[in-house]
Formats: C-alpha cells, structure tokens, sequence
C-alpha cells in the first residue's frame, strides 16, 4: 500500500460530504493514495512479497500478468516493467485490463495456462493508482476509491487447489462505468470526425468534452452487482455440485460494504465467512482481491482443505468467480 493513508475527514476539505454520509453508504474509513509511489513500485512490493512467502525465485516465473486499468505508461506494458524489476528474465508478460475483475480474470487465465501445460509458475498481480483518474472534485466518486497493489503466485500442484470458474460481460451497458483516455486526433480526420470522436452530450444538449475521469451511475453498478454476484457464485458451484454451505471463505472485490452484505443476505451465507478490508482502503479496483486475499491468509483462519470462493465485479460491465480450495 502506499505510505499516505487519506480519511474521510480529509476529504470533508475537498467536497461536501461527512465521515458519517461515507462511512454509512459504502463501509469506506479511510484509503491510501500515491505521493512519491506509482504502479509498478507497488506491483513490484507486492510482487516481492508473494515470491517470498511462495519460496519461488523470480528466475521460475514462466509467465507475470499485471491486472490494471491505470498502468504507468501504456507502453512498455506494467508487467514488462515489473519483469524488468524482478528480474525474472524467463516469464513472457502482459497486462490485463478487466477494471475491478481483472484479478480474477487474470487468476482464470493463469490457472488455463498451467493446466494446459504452458506454464509452470505464474506471478499473478492486481495493481491499481486510481487517484490520477479521479475527479477529487466529484463527492459521488472521489470518496470511493484508493490506491495499492496485491500479488499471488500461482503454480504446479499434484493436488488441485482450483476447482472451477464462471466469467461472464454485459457490454450492453457498458458505459454504466467509463472513461476517456487520449483524443482521437490525425490530419486526416475532419473537425466533424474529431467532434463525433471525442466530445459528448452535455448538460441541455451542449457538447462538452469526454472526461478523462472515471465517472460512474452508482446505483446501477450497485443493483448490477447484487445481482450479477451471487448469480457467478451459484453457477461455479451448480458444476461442482456443491452448495453455498461448502464454501468456507468468501474473498469479494471491495466496492461497497452494503454490496458485499446484499450478496451475503442472498447466498444465505454468515457475514463472518466473508473477509472485509473496504473500510481500510476503499474500492481498489483490481486490486481489491489480492489484498481481501492477503488479509484473509495472514488471519491464519484458512484451514487445509477448506473453500475460498473469490468474485469480483465491475467495469465492462464485467463479473467473475472463482473456487479454490486450500492444499
Ligand atoms: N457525500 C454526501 N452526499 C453525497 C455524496 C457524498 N460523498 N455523494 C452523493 N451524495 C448525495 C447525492 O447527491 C444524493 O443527493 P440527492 O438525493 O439530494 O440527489 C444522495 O447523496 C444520495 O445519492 P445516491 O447516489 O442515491 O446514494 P447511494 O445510496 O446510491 O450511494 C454509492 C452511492 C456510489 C455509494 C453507491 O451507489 C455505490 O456504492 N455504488 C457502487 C459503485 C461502485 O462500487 N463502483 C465502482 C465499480 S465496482
């Protein structure tokens, strides 16, 4: 996480909004944000830390996957970056950009290529720095989000420790969470072509340009979620012809406190069984997971042979679970 933890209080100096409004809609306390860090110093903590407690070196990595929707340059890629770091000189590279399913998206796609046989050890990392797309002068979002990174190594086991996955996207409503990168913009376009490309309706039919924040309909993404969620949560299970009752740990991307008790209230499952680090540090995106996962593994509550369910959930419109089971 970096250095600089940032409270609700803080943010009072910024918008108008109250501890108590932030606290009770979203669980949120406080978050940590980016002073002298950025993505891959983070990803690179992370990394060092999962290598570490995996007992696996840098040089055994066949392959890294950095999950993010705000790398420090789009070229050369986080997960170049971070190899470059680690020097782990042997694993191929890419990024992954899922918004807050990018973790899990990217655990299903390291556990496919290691049961396909293309790789042996996979350094698995969610990383996000969303304060630098965050309008600090929008209350509806910028009391939502922080920044951090968490990683996992993922490898060869005799035992199967990854039981199954259900993704799914609803591009349909895609933009129910967007954002706007860089102007289309070349010599050949006509002002017409640049005007269609980068500017929106705006407030009584003007035209105003795309943010280049993240803005969101956060009640849609809420309902989204409550539903889309348990929905995942139910096919993994249906195939493993399991029932929620089997599940002994539930590890959900961090959005909303209010989500993640919705979701509870409709699996029927104990709020106790799920792991709650929002209140810490906000919605971090992708990396939301990996660090819900750390905090449940330092617990030291998981028990050999015990179920984690992993979901995540977010912009795409995108949603996935995945069940593992501890070896
Ligand atoms: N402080 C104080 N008041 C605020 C506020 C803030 N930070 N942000 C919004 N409000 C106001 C609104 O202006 C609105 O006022 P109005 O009724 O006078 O119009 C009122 O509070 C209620 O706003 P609303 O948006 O209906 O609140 P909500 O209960 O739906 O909670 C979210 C808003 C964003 C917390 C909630 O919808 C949510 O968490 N959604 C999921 C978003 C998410 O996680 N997105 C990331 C992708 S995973």
């Amino acid at each position: 996480m970096p250095e600089k933890i940032v409270t609700n209080h803080d943010l009072t100096r910024l918008v108008e909004t109250s501890d108590e409004w932030i606290r009770t809609r979203t669980g949120i306390c406080r978050r940590h944000v980016v002073t002298g860090e950025n993505l891959t110093s983070l990803c690179v903590e992370a990394s060092k830390k999962a290598l570490k407690a995996s007992g696996i070196s840098p040089l055994d990595l066949d392959m890294i996957i950095v999950a993010t929707l705000t790398p420090d340059e789009p070229l050369p890629n986080a997960s170049s970056a971070v190899q470059k770091e680690l020097g782990a000189v042997n694993a191929f590279c890419f990024d992954l950009s899922a918004a807050c399913s990018g973790f899990v998206y990217a655990m299903g796609c390291a556990a496919m290529y290691i049961k396909g046989g293309a790789a042996r050890y996979v350094l698995v990392i969610g990383g996000e720095v969303l304060s630098k797309i965050t309008n600090w002068a929008d209350r509806s979002t910028c009391i939502l989000f922080g920044d951090g990174a968490g990683a996992a190594v993922f490898g060869v086991s005799d035992e199967p420790g990854f039981l199954g996955m259900s993704m799914g996207t609803d591009g349909q409503r895609g933009y129910t969470l967007k954002m706007f990168e860089r102007e289309m913009d070349n010599p050949f376009m006509t002002e017409e072509q640049r005007r269609a490309a980068n500017m929106e309706e705006g407030p009584e039919g003007t035209l105003i340009p795309k943010s280049r924040y993240v803005s969101m309909d956060g009640s849609e993404v809420f309902k989204f979620a409550v539903k889309k969620v348990p929905e995942s949560i139910h096919q993994v299970l249906e195939a493993q012809h399991m029932t929620v009752e089997d599940v002994d740990h539930f590890v959900l991307h961090q959005a909303n406190y209010r989500i993640i008790e919705s979701v509870a209230k409709r699996l029927k499952a104990p709020m106790d069984k799920f792991i709650i680090t929002i209140d810490e540090y906000g919605n971090t995106s992708a990396a939301s997971v990996p660090l819900a996962l750390d905090e449940l593994m330092a617990s030291g509550k998981v028990k050999k042979g015990e179920t984690i369910m992993i979901s995540g959930f977010g912009g795409g419109l995108t949603w996935g679970s995945i069940l593992m089971r501890m070896v």
